[in-house]
């Protein structure tokens, strides 16, 4: 009995972790009698069971009434589970699945397919007999927005890609894909009232490959959704409980629909769709009649996206335009502003007011706030998470989208082994510890953290299959801050989920980046005390990272605290003895140097233990935290 029951507690691995998980003896039988018998208003969640079980387990799953051999799937209104929470119980008879809203019944569905083998997901029949273990399992998310940014405006991601990859956020219970469909380097919706800005502003002349020094594939670059595509991915997502958020950038980001019309810029300058990456000076002017043409660009948004919110963007407008031109100096004056911040300011509280007329809310990055905004408007924290605390603070609602936890255009992995990238580092453990409540902000104002997201920007990230590849595994560890309780995140228990969760990502066919080994390539930690302001020497096992002969890296890389660390040379020691060295010197802190070590064993015992011994120091004290990750070279 003992062991029956470990035996399933191990074969349950699912990813968000739930509230609350039971394993119990036995399991239910799925075979060619098994129905599903759901209440009223639940269609759409048995459709969705039978689709992801169609092809994987060869199963039709009829309508049915019966009491046994059934998939039981139930509204109760009274269930204390909320909009998203469900109960899901396993036993020898029958599933039942029991959600106060069809949202949880669904979340329950994404739960259930979990607890079948990997092989379920993929495209033929499963081999293997299928068998649900018994559990209870009882879960309830702990944010309400969880969600993902793809950014089209960079690259265009077709149609059918954008459907997987709403399929790949519903399966990690994520609720939100906000759509980026404006650049300086591309308009991807089709707005019919002005045509041009898809026929001129949705191709570029030439694209970026590289930054500095400066490389471009030298030709035409283009596509666009129709408002016809833009409505089925909307359906499309709503039939996976996935809200899509769409975004119109302004008034930066916007040099692609100045260049459909140039009425809507400062200059007289017929200027090209950017192909250059990077913030742009060309802006929207602030004109009576391009708040117009907003509102009309707007208007049709509104009539394509139902959500409650509207992205307006709102980051990254640089000034120098309006600063230069007299025309927007005297329309300072006329409006009694101060500047050209308090211009911004003007031009965001248009919209803003436009929206809350028409029964929707604003929502832009966290510049938007800088210059005071209206009661319903919500904040997306970019640039770290002062601004979400700001605006918390200001009683607005926070998404945080933390560019020191969320950015997944950032390098996973140490640079060099990996696909030119934007920059910056951000693998998956970081992800994982991220908590998006900060611990500065009071109780009372913790209620405007309402969740957060992860961004795939894609000046780099050319293809569908490359976004999957920065999303997943560092998706799933986001889905886990964003729907597990802080109390059951574990990243050791998670990289061990993590390792089944690759093999249903793997026959979805999601090109997610393969896991390191060991713990998902995290070796060791140091943390605040460990050193002081003086060199000492520290080792550190590694033998689980170290399990073969060969060549490795070893990346020390800084994760928070006042200091940054300096390592003076590392020895690496087989059994108590040193068989590897590197003694170049580096440091991890804001910026890095040299932080890569290197080493070779060229033969290694079986069972040997393996330590990493380093001379280091905090520079100026102790508190210093950060991952040491070993990869096989
Ligand atoms: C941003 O990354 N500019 C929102």
């Amino acid at each position: 009995m003992l062991t029956t029951l470990l035996a399933f507690a191990n074969t349950i691995a699912i990813i968000p972790q739930p509230s609350i998980v039971i394993p119990q003896p036995g399991g239910f039988d799925l075979n060619a009698q098994t129905v599903i018998s759901a209440d009223k208003g639940l269609a759409n969640v048995a459709t969705r069971l039978r689709e992801y079980w169609k092809t994987g387990t060869g199963l039709e799953l009829p309508n049915g009434s019966s009491t046994s051999n059934v998939i039981r799937i139930k509204l109760d209104s009274k269930a204390k589970l909320g909009e998203e929470g469900y109960r899901l119980t396993v036993d020898p008879q029958m599933v039942e699945i029991v959600a106060a809203k069809p949202a949880g019944a669904f979340y329950a569905v994404q739960s259930l397919r979990q607890l079948l083998p990997a092989d379920s997901f993929g495209n033929k029949k499963s081999s293997q007999k299928l068998v649900v273990p018994s559990v209870i399992i009882e879960d309830v998310p702990r944010f309400s927005w969880r969600g993902s940014m793809l950014d089209t405006g960079r690259h265009f991601m077709p149609k059918e890609a954008i459907k997987k990859y709403i399929d790949t956020l519903a399966l990690h219970k994520l609720n939100v894909f906000h759509w980026h469909l404006t650049e300086d380097q591309g308009w991807r919706l089709e707005i019919k009232k002005y045509p041009k800005l898809t026929s001129v502003g949705s191709t570029r002349s030439k694209t970026m490959l590289k930054y500095s020094p400066a490389e471009y594939e030298n030709k035409p670059y283009g596509g666009f959704y129709t408002q016809q595509d833009a409505k089925e991915i909307v359906k499309y997502a709503a039939e996976r409980y996935v809200t899509v958020v769409p975004e119109i950038e302004m008034p930066g980001h916007s040099q692609a629909a100045i260049a459909a019309y140039p009425e809507l810029g400062n200059t007289k300058d017929q200027l090209e769709v950017a192909n250059k990456w990077g913030v742009v000076t060309h802006v929207y002017n602030p004109e009576l009649t391009t708040i117009k043409f907003l509102q009309d660009v707007l208007d049709e948004v509104m009539a394509i996206f139902p959500s409650k919110y509207i992205h307006i963007g709102g980051d990254e407008c640089p000034k120098d335009e309006w600063k230069a031109s007299p025309r927007v100096q005297q329309l300072i004056k006329e409006r009694g502003l101060k500047d050209e911040h308090e211009m911004q300011s003007w031009f965001i509280g248009q919209m803003d007011k436009y929206l809350a007329s028409k029964g929707r809310n604003l929502i832009g990055w966290d510049e938007i706030l800088e210059g005071g905004l209206a009661p319903g408007a919500a904040v997306m924290s970019w640039r770290g998470e002062a601004g979400g605390i700001a605006a918390a603070k200001a009683k607005h609602n926070v998404v945080m989208a933390s560019n020191n936890a969320f950015y997944f255009d950032y390098y996973q992995a140490d640079p060099k082994n990996e696909p030119h990238a934007i920059g910056g580092f951000l693998p998956l453990k970081k992800v994982y510890d991220f908590d998006i409540l900060p611990a500065t902000l009071k109780p009372d104002e913790r209620k405007y953290i309402i969740g957060g997201q992860f961004q795939i920007w894609t000046e780099y990230i050319r293809t569908p299959e490359y976004a999957e590849y920065m999303a997943f595994p560092r998706g799933c560890a986001a889905a886990e801050v964003l729907w597990s309780a802080k109390s059951k995140k574990n990243f050791r228990n998670f990289v061990e989920r993590l390792t089944t969760h690759a093999d249903r990502l793997t026959a979805l066919g999601v090109n997610f980046r393969p896991l390191d080994p060991g713990v998902a390539g995290v070796a060791a930690e140091w943390k605040s005390g460990d050193f002081s302001n003086d060199y000492q020497v520290k080792s550190f096992n590694i033998t689980q990272a170290v399990p073969v002969a060969g060549s490795y890296t070893v990346l020390f890389q800084y994760t928070g605290g006042g200091q940054r660390l300096d390592v003076d040379g590392i020895e690496i020691l087989v059994n108590g003895e040193v068989a590897a060295t590197d003694p170049h010197y580096g440091r991890t802190g804001s910026v890095n140097v040299d932080n890569l070590w290197k080493f070779n064993l060229k033969n290694l015992p079986k069972g040997a233990k393996v330590e990493l011994r380093i001379k280091a120091r905090g520079d100026g004290g102790g508190d210093t935290n950060g991952d040491i990750t070993i990869t096989k070279a």
